[in-house]
């Protein structure tokens, strides 16, 4: 979806031409956090700057390889939010670029190593646990007993009430494939999704989709980050969310600056912007429930508590390379995705 907003003091901002006509300074934001977030962030930064942005909402693999594809004619200037992951592999492939925000004295450690990680060619913004969440009147309905581990998602009597999105689109179900190859090692981490296919009713392109529909009671069980299932639940939806008992991955959602982008300066700006307490404070006023990676910046007490989830180690520099990241990628294409259900 594209969104185009122009404030009204957005002319004082704006260059005049020789001709008299006046052009405004603009941004082309890629966004890849939840749609209602983008549209926030997007309307905010024109209204406070009066700089016209031009956002569209895609998930993070998906962002990835547009970015990939118009890299010798970039198109856009900012990428924000979406899985780390995609974000690493972009820097790895140079399709973004270096900066050092004044802002970054702000944050907390986590989003500084990933920005070390990547040569300063990438930021943390947020970070959220993977898990999964049920719908819990449709899961009676269906007597069925309720889920508390990864495994127990692979049993046969879930068959058809299980929604992930698919890795390749994604950035969560990504994650959700590194987490298992982490969690369990490639073998078995790859036998779970193997026998989790057998139970999947979709495989959506955005990563959120499938608690969503479990909201809406058109799917019973989601996997997503334990966030997004808040959310849901927030919004008056019989959802249930769960840390899984096994331990679980996690994203340090992340923004970057693309390279060669037409409107640098600005996209610099959003970028400080973006890092302020004050502007990821309002996350949790459209109900995303991610920890910001701004120290001061508040978070809701709805918010899942990160430091009751057995996190694993993640290794971002190894599942954020572009080679493991496609190897994986390629593996489940042809490994699972394409066997029978
Ligand atoms: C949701 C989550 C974000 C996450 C994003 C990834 O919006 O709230 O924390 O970064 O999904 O989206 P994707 O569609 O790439 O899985």
């Amino acid at each position: 979806m594209k969104l185009t907003l122009l404030a009204g003091f957005a002319l004082a901002a704006s260059t005049v031409l020789g001709s008299g006509v006046a052009l405004a300074d603009n941004v082309t934001l890629y966004c890849s956090a939840d749609e209602t977030w983008c549209q926030l962030m997007a309307r905010g930064f024109e209204e406070e700057t009066g700089i016209r942005v031009d956002m569209t909402r895609k998930s993070s693999g998906e962002t990835f390889a547009q970015i990939k594809a118009e890299s010798s004619n970039p198109k856009g200037d900012i990428w924000w939010g979406g899985t780390g992951d995609p974000h690493l592999q972009a820097a790895n492939e140079g399709l973004t670029e270096e900066y050092m925000s004044p802002m970054r004295d702000q944050l907390n450690d986590w989003a500084i190593r990933q920005a070390e990680a990547a040569g300063n060619k990438t930021i943390g913004i947020y970070s959220g646990a993977l898990g999964f969440g049920y719908n819990k009147d449709l899961l009676e309905k269906n007597n069925l007993p309720v889920p508390a581990c990864w495994k127990d998602l692979t049993k046969p009597e879930y068959k058809g009430h299980v929604q992930m999105a698919n890795p390749n689109s994604s950035g969560t179900a990504y994650t959700t494939l590194a987490t298992m190859v982490q969690l369990f090692g490639e073998e078995d981490g790859f036998q779970f999704m193997k026998d989790l296919h057998k139970n999947i009713n979709q495989y959506t392109k955005s990563g959120s989709a499938p608690i969503k529909a479990a909201g809406l009671g058109e799917n019973t069980i989601g996997i997503v980050f334990m966030h997004d299932a808040v959310s849901q639940s927030a919004s008056g939806f019989p959802i249930v969310t769960v840390a899984p008992c096994e331990g679980t991955g996690y994203e340090i959602g992340s923004m970057s600056i693309i390279a060669g982008g037409r409107n640098p300066d600005s996209a610099r700006k959003f970028y400080d912007w973006a890092l302020s307490a004050e502007v990821q404070s309002r996350a949790k006023d459209v109900k995303s429930f991610q920890v910001p990676s701004n120290k001061a910046a508040e978070q809701s007490p709805l918010a899942p508590d990160l430091s009751t989830v057995k996190l694993i180690d993640y290794d971002f520099d190894k599942y954020g390379s572009s080679e493991e990241r496609k190897r994986l990628l390629k593996k489940w294409d042809d490994d699972v995705s394409v066997l029978p259900q």
